[in-house]
């Protein structure tokens, strides 16, 4: 089986990048990491991925200043030197030009908590909470242009229950999405086969 060489995007923590990790680290899991890249040189998320033996870099977008294709080129080179077949933003708080996104659309999916189409953007598990929705959740969808707007691959979801607030909220869905988002890249992976 050919496996696809997985980039991942990262800005901070990295937890759902571990998840991709540990789901990789099974030789019958169809993307392989070569290359887990941050944004910010300070993210603990770099010091998981050393510690896993994953090639790891940072690319600090502050030293581009405004000029955010600039930086971009410098990501995009990284990760066609790695040899970079799918990418997987996990936590990766930088918004992308529609150059970088369309140069990677189609291979470029992206994890984002709410039941999407609603919440795109920030302050998702509070604008739930402010509606009085019943459940929260999980989306993995493809990344477009439009910002958290790509088709979606697979959704997770959860109850809200009374008392929640957003710092529970999010301490329950976070090991949702480490299961959510293993077996949604699969699903990009197989998508992207069949593609060939
Ligand atoms: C996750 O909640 C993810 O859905 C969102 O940012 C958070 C990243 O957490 N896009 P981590 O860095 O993966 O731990």
């Amino acid at each position: 089986m050919k496996r696809l060489k997985l980039a991942i995007l990262i800005s901070g923590r990295g937890s759902n990048m571990e998840a991709l990790l540990k789901a990789a680290a099974a030789p019958d899991y169809p993307a392989e990491p070569v290359l887990v890249l941050s944004n910010r040189p300070d993210a603990i998320g770099l010091e998981t991925a050393l510690e896993a033996g994953v090639p790891s870099l940072a690319i600090d977008h502050k030293a581009y200043g405004k000029d955010r294709e600039a930086f971009e080129r410098a990501m995009d080179a990284a990760l066609t030197d790695a040899g970079t077949e799918i990418i997987a933003l996990a936590g990766f708080m930088r918004v992308l030009t529609p150059w970088f996104v369309e140069k990677w659309q189609g291979r470029m999916i992206n994890i984002h908590p709410s039941l999407l189409p609603k919440y795109k953007g920030l302050d998702t598990h509070q604008r739930a909470l402010d509606a009085g929705d019943a459940e929260a959740g999980a989306t993995v969808h493809w990344v477009s242009p439009g910002v958290d707007d790509g088709e979606i691959i697979q959704q997770a979801s959860l109850p809200i229950l009374p008392g929640d607030t957003t710092d529970s909220l999010a301490a329950r869905l976070l090991p949702v999405e480490h299961q959510l988002y293993p077996a949604a890249l699969a699903r990009a992976c197989a998508a992207i086969k069949a593609r060939l």
